[in-house]
Formats: C-alpha cells, sequence, structure tokens
C-alpha cells in the first residue's frame, strides 16, 4: 500500500508562500508513489487541482453556509474542489474548545458529503503515564464510523506535537495495532516527525502527518522520498 504523507502547515506560509510551495512540491514529487496531502492554513487555501498533491481543509464548519461568523463551511471547500479535511486534531481540541460532540458532528457531515477524512486522536501525557492511552484512544473514536471507507486515522499523542520528542517505535507500534484490531483504516502518526525519524516510522505506520518539518519543502521533500 501507498504511503500517505502529509503536511499541516497550520496557521504558517501566507498565500504567496503557500502558493510556490506547492508549486515547487508539485514538480518534485511526480515520481513519487506515496499520496502526499497538504493542509494550507485557511486563508491560503488554493484549488485542488494539482497533479501530484492533494489539498485538503484544516477546519470546517458543518454547514453548507450561513451565519457563522468566522468559519469556513462547505460552500468556500467545494468552490475549490477540496473534499479532504482535517477533523479532532489536538489544537483544535484544546485551544478552541472543540468537544468528541462537535468532533463527531463534523465527522457525520463531512462523511454525508463524501469527503476523505483525516480523523486525530491521541493522548496527553498524564493518560500515557497511567497508562489508559489505549482505552482513551477507542474512546475518542467512539462516536464516529470506523467503517467509512474515506477515514485515515492520526494517531498523534499530545505530548509528542511540536515538542521535538516523538512516541517511540514500541510506543507507536503498540498503539497502532490496537487502532488496527478496531478499524480497517490507515493508522498514520504524527507529533514531531521529521527528515530523520520519518523513515523508522514510516516503517510501521501507513503514513505521517508532519507540522513544523513539513514547512521546509527540503525536509519535506526527503520524507517523501524516504
Ligand atoms: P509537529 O505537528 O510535527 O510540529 O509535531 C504535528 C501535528 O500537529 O500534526
Amino acid at each position: 500500500m501507498s504511503k500517505i504523507i502529509a503536511g499541516n502547515f497550520k496557521s504558517n506560509l501566507n498565500r504567496t508562500q503557500t502558493s510556490q510551495y506547492l508549486q515547487k512540491l508539485d514538480s518534485l514529487v511526480q515520481t513519487s508513489d506515496s499520496k502526499v496531502f497538504i493542509f494550507p492554513s485557511i486563508s491560503s487555501m488554493v484549488e485542488n487541482n494539482f497533479k501530484h498533491i492533494t489539498i485538503g481543509a484544516q477546519n470546517c464548519h458543518y454547514a453548507l453556509n450561513g451565519a457563522f461568523t468566522g468559519e469556513v463551511t462547505l460552500e468556500h471547500l467545494n468552490e475549490l474542489n477540496i473534499n479532504t479535511i482535517l477533523i479532532a486534531h489536538s489544537e483544535r481540541r484544546n485551544l478552541f474548545g472543540e468537544s468528541d460532540e462537535i468532533c463527531a458532528k463534523k465527522f457525520e457531515f463531512f462523511k454525508e458529503h463524501n469527503f476523505e477524512i483525516f480523523y486525530c486522536i491521541g493522548e496527553n501525557l498524564e493518560t500515557r503515564n497511567n497508562k489508559n492511552e489505549l482505552e482513551f484512544l477507542a474512546n475518542q473514536l467512539s462516536k464516529i464510523d470506523l467503517k467509512y471507507d474515506k477515514l485515515i486515522i492520526a494517531y498523534e499523542p499530545i505530548w509528542a506535537i511540536g515538542t521535538g520528542i516523538n512516541a517511540s517505535a514500541e510506543q507507536i507500534s503498540k498503539s497502532t495495532s490496537y487502532l488496527k484490531s478496531l478499524t480497517n483504516a490507515p493508522i498514520i502518526y504524527g507529533g514531531s516527525v521529521n527528515e530523520n525519524n520519518a523513515k523508522e516510522i514510516l516503517k510501521i505506520s501507513d503514513g505521517i502527518l508532519v507540522g513544523s518539518a513539513s514547512l521546509n519543502i527540503d525536509k519535506f521533500y526527503q520524507m517523501i522520498k524516504e
């Protein structure tokens, strides 16, 4: 199975920088058999019309349009031909108060509209130290349809995101094999993935979701080549 290599730009890179990056990356990845996704910042979203890269949305409200000040809705994604979305990222949950219920509503809405859904889960350090992480992960998935055929699960331990401390191969394998007992969806890993550890992580996962290290095109392309 080809690997999923996804870059989450978060709130980085403006429109000009994003479009230069995407054009360059699209020409570089021509020979890769990985599936490459980029999630640009909301205001830098561009039409999903690249040959070798799929553009996804980092966030979207679960409505076609309407009175939702500050939100992007389905109508905006449709116009850009975007049909991939990231849901339940820990930054959305922890900084912007998105509960499991809200994440599940988004999941249902975008499932109804046939989107490819990257659904993020991951334990915090306290849960890991208490050795409750598997139960916690199962609970985070309990409100969504694990049989949805366009689901990709991104396992991203919160303590590994943006910290420079990635989960060990053993920790990733343990969580991944447990998640594989719950669903046939691909399980990708995110949390301090970079050009130095991507190769090892790709041996034990179906792909990677890369934050800060994806902002540098040379580093990100190196990960794709792995
Ligand atoms: P990071 O972020 O690679 O900077 O740790 C990953 C993510 O939040 O998806």
